[in-house]
């Protein structure tokens, strides 16, 4: 059976899910969007998902439509209406249908589309036994560019780097930003522990985007006693790092093994990344509203 998607105030079948060819989004990559997951009948860390889409609207002079409450009721009523309790869901917000030259103000009404799928990044194997990386030649880009907190539809950038850990023949690439510090993987945020134990990944002001799946590891991480630090790294503390994984919404926490043909730790996923995937496993059964009451 077809989706269900909701489109600019109405829930259409994917083949009626029809966006203009004038709209910005697609002429300019020109508007904002969530990867959001649905776990237990729960849609995790809800909030947080719509308060990231607003700030990034903002951030982008973009006006939105429709209040944070409507647009979170949206969220649940697209899974509600595709019966979907576990699952991964795309939030998107574009500029809207304007003319051909670049100019928003030619776009009159933002278009707001949610489709609840699902996703699998990776196998299932790489979750068990880790995955490669390697660090790029394509850099993050600049913060006062085109900021890569701004969770936008501009993704060449990413897509670029992709593309490159693709003719590598590896699943992921480590990107640096311009002063050559760790930003953060392709549409991932980047952890390692160190040999005190502590748990470090880049700040927003290194060029990582603030991950929800990140920021909800670091809670889990500080209830559990580990320190926790957001602190500039280079490929150094990464290559002499015990553990190193990648968080996201869609890979959810994924243990990485080799960076730039250096094994991590003992070449193994190790002890904190495991108990890291339990606890957020265990989080997400609780956490987030209801789909079906
Ligand atoms: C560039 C980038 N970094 C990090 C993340 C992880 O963020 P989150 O955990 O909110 O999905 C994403 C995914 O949305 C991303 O696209």
């Amino acid at each position: 059976m077809g989706l269900i998607i909701y489109l600019d105030g109405q829930y259409v079948p994917e083949e009626k899910a029809l966006v203009s060819v004038f709209d910005h989004g697609l002429l300019y990559g020109d508007g904002v969007f969530e990867g959001i997951r649905a776990y237990h009948n729960r849609v995790f860390r809800m909030d947080e998902h719509i308060l990231r889409l607003y700030k990034s609207a903002r951030s982008i002079a973009l006006q939105m439509p429709i209040t944070e409450d409507e647009m979170k009721e949206i969220v649940l009523e697209t899974c509600r209406r595709n019966d979907l309790r576990d699952g991964y869901i795309r939030l998107v917000v574009t500029r809207g249908a304007g003319d051909l030259g670049l100019d928003p103000r030619k776009c009159h009404k933002p278009t707001v589309f949610c489709i609840a799928a699902s996703i699998q990044l990776y196998p299932e194997e790489f979750y068990q036994k880790g995955l490669e990386l390697i660090t790029v030649a394509t850099r993050r880009n600049l913060p006062e560019a085109c900021n890569p907190q701004v969770k936008s539809l501009n993704y060449l950038n990413n897509i670029y780097a992709k593309i490159e850990a693709n003719l590598a023949g590896v699943p992921e690439a480590i990107m640096l930003n311009q002063q050559g510090y760790v930003a953060e993987a392709t549409g991932d945020n980047i952890f390692i522990v160190d040999d005190s134990s502590t748990l470090i990944t880049p700040p927003a002001a290194a060029g990582a985007l603030e991950g929800v799946t990140r920021n909800a590891v670091m809670e889990i991480a500080v209830k559990k006693g580990i320190k926790v630090e957001e602190r500039m790294m280079t490929r150094y503390d990464v290559y002499n790092s015990l553990e190193c994984f990648l968080t996201g919404t869609a890979a959810e926490v994924i243990p990485a093994v080799k960076v730039d043909g250096r094994p991590i730790g003992d070449g193994m996923p190790g002890r904190l990344t495991w108990e890291l995937i339990e606890s957020l496993r265990e989080l997400t059964k609780t956490d987030g509203p209801l789909i079906f009451k």
